[in-house]
């Protein structure tokens, strides 16, 4: 070895001493800064600072594998013109697809020198096209490696000066690549764990607000809005099987046009969606174009994200999300989406149960509500937790008024007691009868049914009221009851009456003769005067008995009631006036005609009219209401006269009886005015009821039911 080559060997040595001491303090300086958080951006950025100060070059990349879709990215890049640094950084090479020298060395890891670009047989046309575009007269590229995985690789060139690098040169490029390599995957893996913990993070979050929807549409909308978020898609599209399960309509989208959302029918194993929706498994397409099994349904799709919805062990659908470019969305998305799928999925099957559960629920509430029965329920508390319509109606209380309060506050004694003997005692009641007031102060009878109301298990939670209105009920019964009475009373009366007239006349006869002839003394004169009286009242007991017992058949006639209560009333004048009693009139001016039996139906009223005159000994007003009322669901079009007094009223246990013949309160009264009243109006196909508190007053209500007979212009009863 000459001196002189000794000397340049010497010269190399420190050379390359000199180098590897900068590299080594270049390594130094970016492993002191990986102790800190720091981006993989700014790895890059340093690796490549170090590596061209070192090796003085003036253009520099680093390109990053993709193994999951195969695809080797520029990452980062470093003294190249605006054009060719966007030009690089958007294309991605397929490492199956484009053989250059960049592919080459990320599959194979070795590292390539092309000292000329114009004289290298072993370049393809793609090398070729870069070396044009970009200028390139030669390059060295430097695979990234962790021991034998290739993540990576650096090229660089010195513009468009050819590179002069020796074997060493090459050898510490190649050191400080594989070490590089690993601050580079560290800060990628740093990188990927916190997106994938902002991921989860969203991920939860979202989850969260989802969760909170109940109801099934609104549900499905959230779930594409936070798909979308999720996996930052441009469009989202939930897919639910039908009822059958056979084919999927979309149930909600976000970023497509909704009309043409509305038609979409897939069947099952058809198409993308429809494999998914079979197989149960996700995909991910990056480029729906190039994928046979696509089936173009909505527009602006270029890559898709379709994930199956599964719970229980079936699938129930298909979660899809799209974007209008290329491999939109990677692995990670995919699991991402995956699990919010299973989330979203098992929130759906909720959603339906509560929906079969709410529409149960209403439906039994309908039922509850429709009930022509008032039904109460209590809670051990003795606090009303449900009422329904009816119970409204009947106790005239507001349901938000009564829910939550004790029993006490809103129901009347009878109803506590009932509830206390459920609730203390567990005894129960059958249609036990009470009775209420109404607004106009008539009496309601009502029927309570009590039950105890236990949980499954037999622990009892409650009871439950079932009220019924009994009071029309009741009224048929009395009705029907007094009909039958009256039906016997009358045969029994009729006869009684019939043997009593015949030696009553002779009685009569005699009487009158004894009287006539004043054979008597004055004593013995008094005595047959009141025998007189006497036979004269039973004459008029008989001759009502008779009336009574075989009333005439009404004998019916169109006629005006205005004209004959005016009549009745004109026939009780004299007494009226003696009584210091007044009529007022207020008719309708409107009231059709009726048919009906002028007599009879005067028969009635006078007998009412006499009665309201004995209960006022002092004198009063007795008021006659008539209106005509339409025809309404309980009844037919009728006339409705009101005959009310101010006087002594009607014990409330005398209301029941009134009607019977021979019930009377008075010295001298027969007891049949009403009893013949009833009749007449009974037979008249009309009504009568009564009003009436004591000390206050009574009110007596005919109601003629009318026919309208259009043809005529007419009305009958
Ligand atoms: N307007 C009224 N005010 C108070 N009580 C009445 C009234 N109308 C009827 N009553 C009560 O009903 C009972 C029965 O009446 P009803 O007309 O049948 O018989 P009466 O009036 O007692 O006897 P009669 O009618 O034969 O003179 C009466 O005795 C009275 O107690
Ligand atoms: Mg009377």
């Amino acid at each position: 070895m000459t001196a002189q080559q000794v000397h340049r060997n010497v010269a190399d040595c420190l050379d390359d001493l000199r180098t590897k001491d900068r590299l080594l303090s270049s390594i130094h300086k970016i492993s002191s800064l990986l102790t800190r958080s720091i981006s993989l951006d700014t790895i890059l950025m340093l690796i490549v600072k170090e590596t061209t100060q070192v090796f003085g070059f003036s253009r520099l990349a680093v390109f990053l594998t993709d193994t999951d879709r195969g695809l080797l990215e520029c990452r980062y890049i470093h003294g190249f013109s605006p054009d060719d640094s966007e030009r690089a950084l958007l294309l991605p090479y397929r490492l199956q697809d484009h053989d250059c020298v960049e592919t080459r060395v990320a599959l194979y890891g070795k590292t390539i020198y092309v000292r000329d670009y114009s004289n290298d047989p072993t370049l393809t046309p793609i090398d070729r096209k870069v070396s044009r575009i970009m200028r390139r007269v030669s390059t060295i590229a430097v695979p990234l490696k962790i021991k034998s995985r290739i993540i990576g690789l650096i090229t660089a060139d010195k513009d468009d000066v050819r590179l002069t690098l020796t074997k060493r040169d090459i050898n510490i490029l190649t050191t400080f690549a594989n070490q590089a390599s690993i601050f580079i995957e560290n800060a990628r893996l740093q990188e990927q764990n916190k997106r994938k913990i902002k991921q989860l993070l969203t991920l939860q979050e979202i989850s969260k607000k989802t969760s909170s929807a109940l109801n099934l549409d609104k549900l499905c909308q959230v779930i594409c809005t936070s798909a979308r978020q999720i996996s930052k898609a441009i469009g989202s599209v939930l897919y639910l099987f039908d009822e059958e399960g056979k084919s999927l309509t979309i149930a909600a989208a976000r970023g497509f046009d909704t009309a043409a959302t509305r038609t979409v029918h897939l069947k099952k194993g058809v198409g993308l969606v429809g494999w998914v929706a079979k197989s149960g498994k996700p995909i991910l397409v990056d480029d729906v174009g190039v994928d046979p099994q696509y089936h173009p349904i909505l527009d602006n799709i270029t890559s898709l994200l379709a994930v199956p919805l599964n719970s229980d062990k079936r699938t129930i659908g298909v979660l899809q999300v799209t974007s209008d470019e290329r491999a939109a969305f990677t692995e990670d998305d995919l699991k991402l989406l995956l699990i919010y799928a299973g989330h979203a999925a098992s929130l759906i099957r909720n959603a339906r149960l509560y929906g079969q559960v709410m529409t149960e629920r209403n439906f039994r509430e309908n039922i509850l509500e429709s009930s022509p029965n008032s039904m109460i329920t209590i809670n051990l508390k003795k606090e009303v937790t449900s009422v329904n319509r009816r119970t409204e109606e009947l106790f005239r209380l507001r349901r938000k008024d009564v829910l939550g309060v004790h029993v006490g506050e809103m129901f009347p004694a009878e109803i506590v007691r009932i509830v206390a003997l459920a609730l203390d005692d567990h005894a129960v009641v059958n249609r036990k009868e009470i009775q209420q007031n109404n607004r106009d102060n008539s009496p309601v009878i009502l029927g309570v049914t009590s039950s105890l109301l236990r949980t499954h298990q037999g622990s009892l939670i409650g009871a439950m009221l079932i009220v019924r209105d009994l009071t029309e009920e009741k009224k048929t019964e009395e009705l029907i009851r007094r009909l039958d009475r009256l039906t016997s009373l009358g045969q029994v009366s009729a006869g009684i009456a019939h043997e009593i007239r015949n030696p009553l006349t002779s009685i009569n006869f005699n009487v009158q003769l004894l009287a006539k002839k004043g054979v008597a003394s004055d004593t013995a004169q008094r005595l047959l005067a009141d025998t007189q009286e006497g036979i004269d009242r039973i004459r008029i007991l008989v001759k009502g008995m008779l009336g009574f017992a075989k009333p005439s058949l009404p004998s019916l006639q169109s006629d005006s009631l205005p004209r004959v209560i005016e009549g009745a009333i004109g026939l009780m004048d004299s007494q009226l006036k003696k009584k210091k009693i007044d009529v007022v009139l207020d008719l309708q001016s409107s009231l059709p005609q009726a048919v009906f039996d002028a007599h009879q139906i005067q028969q009635v009223l006078v007998n009412l009219l006499l009665n309201s005159m004995e209960a006022m000994p002092n004198g009063g007003i007795i008021s006659i209401t008539g209106r005509y009322e339409g025809r309404a669901a309980k009844h037919a079009a009728q006339i409705v006269l009101r005959i009310s007094d101010k006087g002594s009223g009607i014990p409330r246990d005398h209301l029941s009886r009134i009607f019977n013949p021979f019930f009377t309160t008075k010295p001298e009264g027969t007891g049949l005015g009403l009893s013949i009243v009833h009749k007449i109006m009974e037979q008249h196909g009309a009504s009568v009821d009564v009003v009436s508190e004591q000390n206050q007053g009574t009110t007596f209500i005919l109601r003629f039911p009318i026919q309208l007979r259009k043809e005529r212009g007419n009305v009958s009863i």
